[in-house]
């Protein structure tokens, strides 16, 4: 019998899938067969470092509830989220070669920290009363890529605290979060905070696996918006604030320049829609521009 030896091994796995039925998943399977096998050998791994890779993984399942997702944070720490976000944007970009000129706003990671199911407010609504932190006008219009308005597009926001806290990070009950609807030239504004920058989750194994590599936990301040419209790609994103540290070395690669906004402060007195403000505020402008479906 032919014996196997260390560079054949990954062949004979692609060799045996040779009745897999499913095209895509085949093409797939063989390419991390491949890529797995090859990283091991060029590594030179030992049994004892594959073992710790097996309890790293365990690890990281058992960590794993509900309300945690520690997979999607090694994927986001990998930089493996926003690789797979790039790609969607770059199959979109195609989409839309024949209309040069017409960008659309540039998607980001979602975070484990999206709860379905946020209050639906009314345009104006201030989501960031009663909860520290500097308050903020935001506010822009949503769009298609071709500049056309989109009325009663799904805003989804959210934030975390002053501290950098999500309201899933704290209890039960949802804060600092909420739905809007576009007006009818496309229009969304709200009241929130100014959000800081705050470290993703680090109790866990990926928390152990970044302090190994020397690697900070933090992320700039932003805050989360999702875009949804009939006859258009639903936009994930966020909007950061410019002054925010860590905007270089986001723990999850997410920023886009693009994505970085002015939050100019103002004195206290008459807010842009009327509001009279007794304390200093913020404001901070974004237009999105959303894929048509193909
Ligand atoms: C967030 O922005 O909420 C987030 C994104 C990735 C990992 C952890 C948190
Ligand atoms: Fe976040």
């Amino acid at each position: 019998m032919a014996q196997l030896e260390v560079s054949d091994f990954a062949q004979a796995v692609i060799e045996r899938m040779a009745e897999c039925k499913d095209a895509r998943f085949h093409q797939i399977m063989s390419s991390l067969v491949q890529h797995a096998h090859a990283f091991i050998r060029e590594v030179d791994l030992t049994p004892e470092e594959w073992m710790a890779g097996i309890q790293f993984l365990t690890a990281t399942g058992r960590k794993c509830d509900e309300k945690r997702q520690e997979f999607i944070l090694l994927s986001d720490t990998l930089g493996i989220s926003m690789l797979i976000v790039a790609l969607d944007q770059a199959r979109g970009a195609r989409a839309l070669a024949d209309r040069p000129g017409e960008k659309p706003t540039e998607a980001t990671v979602q975070g484990p920290f999206f709860w379905p199911g946020a209050p639906q407010l009314e345009l104006g609504a201030d989501i960031g009363e009663g909860h520290p932190g500097e308050p903020t006008y935001y506010h822009g219009r949503v769009t298609d890529t071709s500049g056309r308005p989109i009325a009663n597009c799904e805003v989804d926001v959210w934030s975390g605290d002053a501290d950098g806290l999500y309201d899933m990070q704290k209890g039960d009950s949802m804060s600092l979060r909420a739905q809007f609807r576009t007006d009818a030239q496309g229009n969304y504004r709200f009241w929130s905070i100014k959000p800081t920058f705050y470290p993703v989750p680090g109790d866990g194994p990926v928390g152990a696996m970044l302090d190994k590599m020397g690697r900070h936990l933090n992320r700039p301040g932003h805050m989360h918006m999702m875009l949804k419209a009939p006859g258009h790609e639903r936009l994930v994103t966020h909007v950061f604030v410019k002054d925010s540290p860590y905007l270089e070395s986001d723990a999850v690669f997410g920023v886009r320049n693009s994505l970085v906004v002015e939050f100019p402060k103002h004195e206290p007195g008459r807010a842009p829609d009327g509001r009279h403000m007794n304390k200093p505020y913020y404001t901070a402008k974004y237009d999105f521009r959303l894929v048509p479906s193909a």
